[in-house]
C-alpha cells in the first residue's frame, strides 16, 4: 500500500495522519520540533485507547494503528510515498522553501499537496519545477472527525493529478468536493456570513449574543449559535481566517471583519481556550439569557440564511464548485442543518432576492448586494436543483 508523508506535526498534522494510518497506510510525520513529533505520538496513543474503551476498536487494529505512524527529522524518509501533504505554518515563504526541498528527495510521481486554508495553490505550486503534481488537500478540524476534505487544483494542477488526489482521500472514507482555487476555497467563503452577519446583528444592537445563538439553533435549526461556534474555534483563528479572506478579495465590502471581534482578541477573550469569549467558560459562570421572541429570532435568522444563500449562489455563478458540492461542503464540513442552495429552492428564490433587496435599500451598502445569479434564476422562475 502506498505510503503517506505528513509534514508538521500539530493540529491538522496529527489528524491527517491518524487519518491514512486508520486507512492502513505507513505515514512518515515529520516536523522540525521534536516535541510537536512526541505530543502527536502521545496524543495518537490516548485516542486509539479511548477507543478501544469505547469498543470502537480492538487492541490488535488500535495498536496496528499506533504503529504504522513514524515520526522523523529527515525528508528522505518520504522517498517511497506517492503523497506528502504538507500542514505547517500558514506562512507563504516557508511553504514554498519546504515544497521546493521536498521535490529533490520524493519519487517523481508523487502527489505534493497543502493543506492551507487561506494561501494560494498557484502562488505554491509555482516554487515547483513539477507544479503539475502540486494540489490543495484542505481537511477541517478535527481531521478524524470531520467528513469533508475540499480538493483544490491550482491554475498548474494536472487533470491525472487531480484525479489521483481525489481518488485517494475518497478512498480514506472522506466526502470530496472539487473546489477552485479561489480564497476561502468553498466553506470559508460561504460561511463568512454566519459570523459577520451575526455579529453585525449584534453590534447594531438588534438582539444580544444569548438571543442571536438561540434563533439559529432552536429556529434555524443550526448545530451551534454563531458566538459559541466562534468561541469554540477561538476567536483569534476566527478572524485571521475572515481577514484573509476579505484581503485575498481585494477588500469586498462582503467579508469586511468586524472591530467586536478584533476587541475581543485584543483582550485576551479568544473562547472556550482561554476561558472567556463572547461567553465565560470559568467554574459556576452565569451567562445571559436570550430573549426568547419568536419574530425577532425570526427575522434573525432570516438575515443570517439569506446573507449565506447568496454566498452560495455567488461561488456557483463564479464556478467556484458545483450546486451539489456547495451543499455538500457546508453540511459535512460546518454541519449545516442544510445545503443553503436547497435551502434557498425551498423558501423561495423571489423571497430571498426580496430580502436582499430589501438590505440593500435600507443600507446601501456593497455587502447587501445580491447575487445576480440569484437574479437570474428568480426572473425564469429556476430552481438551483432539479
Ligand atoms: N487548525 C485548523 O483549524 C486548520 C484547518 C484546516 C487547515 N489548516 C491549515 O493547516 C496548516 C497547519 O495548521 P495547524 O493548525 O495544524 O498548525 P499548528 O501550529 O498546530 O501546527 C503546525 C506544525 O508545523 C510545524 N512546522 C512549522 N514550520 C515547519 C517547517 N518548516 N517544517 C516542518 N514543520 C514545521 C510546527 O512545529 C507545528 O508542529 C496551516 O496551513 C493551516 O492554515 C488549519
Amino acid at each position: 500500500m502506498m505510503e503517506i508523508g505528513v509534514i508538521g506535526a500539530g493540529t491538522m498534522g496529527s489528524g491527517i495522519a491518524q487519518v491514512a494510518a486508520q486507512s492502513g497506510h505507513t505515514v512518515w510525520l515529520f516536523d522540525t520540533n521534536d516535541a510537536a513529533l512526541d505530543k502527536a505520538q502521545t496524543s495518537l496513543k490516548k485516542i486509539m485507547a479511548r477507543l478501544v474503551e469505547k469498543g470502537r476498536k480492538n487492541q490488535e487494529e488500535a495498536d496496528a494503528i499506533i504503529s504504522r505512524v513514524h515520526n522523523t527529522t529527515d525528508y528522505h524518509s518520504f522517498q517511497n510515498s506517492g503523497l506528502v501533504i504538507e500542514a505547517i505554518i500558514e506562512n507563504l515563504d516557508i511553504k514554498k522553501k519546504v515544497f521546493s526541498s521536498l521535490e529533490s528527495v520524493v519519487s517523481k510521481d508523487c502527489i505534493l499537496a497543502s493543506n492551507t486554508s487561506s494561501l494560494s495553490i498557484a502562488s505554491i505550486a509555482a516554487s515547483c519545477d513539477t507544479p503539475e503534481r502540486v494540489v490543495g488537500i484542505h481537511f477541517f478540524n478535527p481531521a478524524p472527525l470531520m467528513p469533508l476534505v475540499e480538493i483544490v487544483p491550482a491554475v498548474q494542477t494536472s487533470e491525472e493529478y487531480l484525479q489521483k488526489a481525489k481518488d485517494l482521500i475518497d478512498s480514506w472514507k472522506k466526502v470530496t468536493v472539487v473546489t477552485k482555487d479561489t480564497p476561502g476555497f468553498i466553506v470559508n467563503r460561504v460561511a463568512r456570513p454566519f459570523y459577520g452577519e451575526a455579529i453585525r446583528i449584534y453590534e447594531e444592537g438588534i438582539a444580544d449574543m444569548a438571543t442571536i445563538d438561540w434563533a439559529m439553533k432552536e429556529i434555524g435549526g443550526f448545530r451551534m449559535g454563531p458566538f459559541e461556534l466562534m468561541d469554540y474555534i477561538g476567536n483569534d483563528i476566527n478572524y485571521t481566517v475572515t481577514e484573509a479572506v476579505w484581503t485575498a478579495f481585494y477588500y469586498d465590502p462582503r467579508y469586511k471583519p468586524s472591530f467586536t471581534q478584533k476587541r475581543m482578541i485584543e483582550a485576551g477573550y479568544l473562547g472556550r481556550k482561554s476561558g472567556r469569549g463572547y461567553y465565560s467558560y470559568a467554574e459556576g459562570a452565569t451567562n445571559p439569557e436570550p430573549d426568547k421572541n419568536q419574530v425577532v429570532g425570526e427575522a434573525i435568522v432570516w438575515r443570517i440564511l439569506i446573507m449565506l444563500i447568496n454566498e452560495a449562489a455567488d461561488a456557483l455563478h463564479l464556478g467556484v464548485a458545483s450546486a451539489e458540492d456547495i451543499d455538500l461542503a457546508m453540511t459535512k464540513g460546518v454541519n449545516y442543518p442544510k445545503g443553503l442552495l436547497k435551502w434557498v429552492d425551498e423558501k423561495g428564490l423571489q423571497n430571498v432576492l426580496d430580502g436582499l433587496d430589501k438590505l440593500y435599500a435600507a443600507y446601501h451598502e456593497e455587502r447587501y448586494r445580491a447575487s445576480v445569479l440569484l437574479r437570474q434564476k428568480a426572473a425564469f422562475e429556476k430552481k438551483f436543483h432539479p
